[in-house]
């Protein structure tokens, strides 16, 4: 198949292709066509929706993995099982809406990292719906607002692996819903903000989303192939009813508006309520559709997000539970790309709660302590692959000083390889103090001998010696490195005098 390239002919280009889509697609024999798949007995792609989860089951679920924030936990397990439900129900029994009624969608206000997307990914995980985030400022700065949004529920579409009905069921996240607020007049990005809002709540509602758009080859190379074989253009579409939108942000500012509100209230029943010393999050538990819209949200749109839930920072005591969660991912991870070395991490309680107290003071919420564990084991991570430690327990110190800690854990390896051989083979542990590990190592480069061979030199008879005492541990101190043959001597007497008397 050549184009003249002298000439190029779209006339003659459209042939070949037709020519070349017809000898790519034609069914061969024997084979049945994706058409044909009427009798198929396929699972109905709701079936793998779990329609029927209880808000109590959910919540138990959640409470697994989110530490606090029991308030949002309890508030969204429940509203997304009533939704499901009311999805199933209309589904087994179809019935006229109810005039006006609006969907669950949510609104999260709460600092970073604090658990917002990690509570909806949970919960759509449970649910076995497709979940997608997007990001409310990237739809305004692009510049073609309108087209974008959509983008949101075409992602839908590719996270349920192209089943459309599936992906009418799912989640759609979008962060930083806050920066798409006016800011109270009218031109410049205010404009395009208000814009973004408007094609938000268009899909928010319900509308038909068209999967094939210009810009996406793959969808038109599609539509041409399914051309050439039905002789038809089928419109993909996909419509919003059931998705829910779960819109978060920080609010940075709200809770002035929510308090001056409060206090004219106050004012007006002539009760007094203090709000001095309240935090932040304390005075957003307040916040009213009112507030919302003061704050830069058209009302069509607040009136579409009628759930609302403001999540808790977390405290030095918050992360620390975080971190000793079995189902923590930062912990776990670390320990898997350890393991991966063919090393066993372990944390010591004071490491993790050094770690906590590190990343509280950054002030991301939870996503500190994926940094703050990073720096801590990095040096160790890339070191100890290529020694024969093949252990390590993260201890106070090493969230201190980790280059420190690492430089003496590796002039210390050796002998801790002569107290595991040891071990080993007697089946007693050994224990060097502080001065006998120094002693170790000034005397083996002064004997220009391995630390682990002047061990096993020095301490010859100790295997057999130990067992004579019955001992299971022992340490081995810098006396005894000096005269290991006469401590031992004297150990053996002293014991056997013992026993006698
Ligand atoms: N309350 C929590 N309990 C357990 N883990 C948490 C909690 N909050 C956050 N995490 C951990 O921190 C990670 C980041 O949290 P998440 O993505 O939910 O933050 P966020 O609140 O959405 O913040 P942002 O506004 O920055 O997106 C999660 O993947 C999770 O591992
Ligand atoms: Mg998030």
């Amino acid at each position: 198949m050549g184009i003249d390239r002298g000439s190029p002919d779209p006339m003659e280009f459209q042939r070949k292709m037709a020519e070349w889509l017809r000898d790519v697609i034609s069914p061969k024999p024997g084979v049945v066509g994706e058409d044909a798949g009427e009798d198929k007995p396929e699972d109905k792609p709701s079936s793998k929706v779990r329609f029927d989860l209880k808000p109590e089951e959910l919540e138990a679920y959640l409470d697994e993995y989110v530490v606090k924030q029991d308030r949002a936990k309890a508030v969204l397990a429940t509203k997304i099982c009533t939704h499901f439900h009311r999805i199933k129900m209309e589904l087994e029994s179809p019935q006229d809406p109810i005039p006006g009624e609006v969907k669950p969608n949510i609104l999260m206000i709460g600092p970073t990292g604090v658990g917002k997307t990690y509570i909806v990914k949970l919960i759509a995980r449970k649910l076995g719906v497709p979940f997608v985030k997007g990001d409310a400022t990237k739809f305004s700065e692009t510049g073609y607002v309108g087209g974008d949004v959509e983008d949101l529920v075409r992602d839908l579409v590719r996270e349920a692996g192209g089943d459309i009905e599936l992906a009418q069921y799912g989640i759609i996240y979008v962060d930083e819903i806050d920066k798409i607020a006016s800011s109270g007049t009218t031109i410049g990005p205010d404009v395009s903000r208000t814009g973004v809002q408007r094609n938000l709540l268009k899909l928010m509602e319900e509308t038909e989303v068209d999967l094939r758009v210009p810009h996406d080859i793959i969808s038109q190379i599609e539509a041409m192939m399914q051309f050439q074989r039905t002789g038809r253009i089928e419109r993909k579409k996909i419509n919003t009813r059931h998705i829910l939108f779960v819109m978060s942000g920080a609010f940075y500012g709200l809770e002035e508006i929510v308090r001056r509100r409060l206090n004219q209230q106050a004012i007006g029943f002539g009760v007094e309520r203090s709000l001095r010393g309240k935090s932040r999050m304390e005075v957003l538990q307040y916040v009213q559709p009112e507030d919302l819209i003061e704050y830069g949200f058209e009302s069509e749109f607040v009136g579409r997000l009628p759930v609302v839930v403001v999540l808790d920072e977390l405290t030095v005591e918050d992360l620390y539970e975080i971190l000793k969660n079995p189902k923590s991912s930062v912990v776990q991870s670390k320990k898997r790309d350890f393991k991966a070395y063919g090393i066993d991490l372990e944390f010591t309680d004071v490491a993790l709660r050094r770690i906590a107290e590190r990343a509280h003071r950054r002030g991301t919420g939870a996503r500190a302590l994926v940094s703050v564990c990073e720096e801590v084991l990095l040096p160790f991570e890339k070191k100890l692959p290529s020694t024969s430690v093949r252990r390590l327990t993260v201890t106070e110190e090493m969230t201190e000083d980790p280059e420190g800690e690492l430089e003496r854990l590796l002039r210390e390896a050796p002998v801790r390889e002569f107290e595991e051989e040891f071990r080993k083979e007697h089946g007693i542990r050994l224990r060097f103090s502080e001065e006998a590990l120094r002693w170790i190592e000034e005397e083996s480069t002064r004997r220009e001998t391995k630390p682990e061979e002047l061990c096993r030199e020095l301490l010859k008879d100790y295997g057999y010696g130990l067992k004579l005492v019955n001992a299971e541990e022992f340490e081995v101190t810098e006396e005894v490195l000096e005269d290991p043959k006469g401590y031992l001597d004297r150990l053996i007497k002293s014991f056997y005098a013992k026993a006698s008397s």
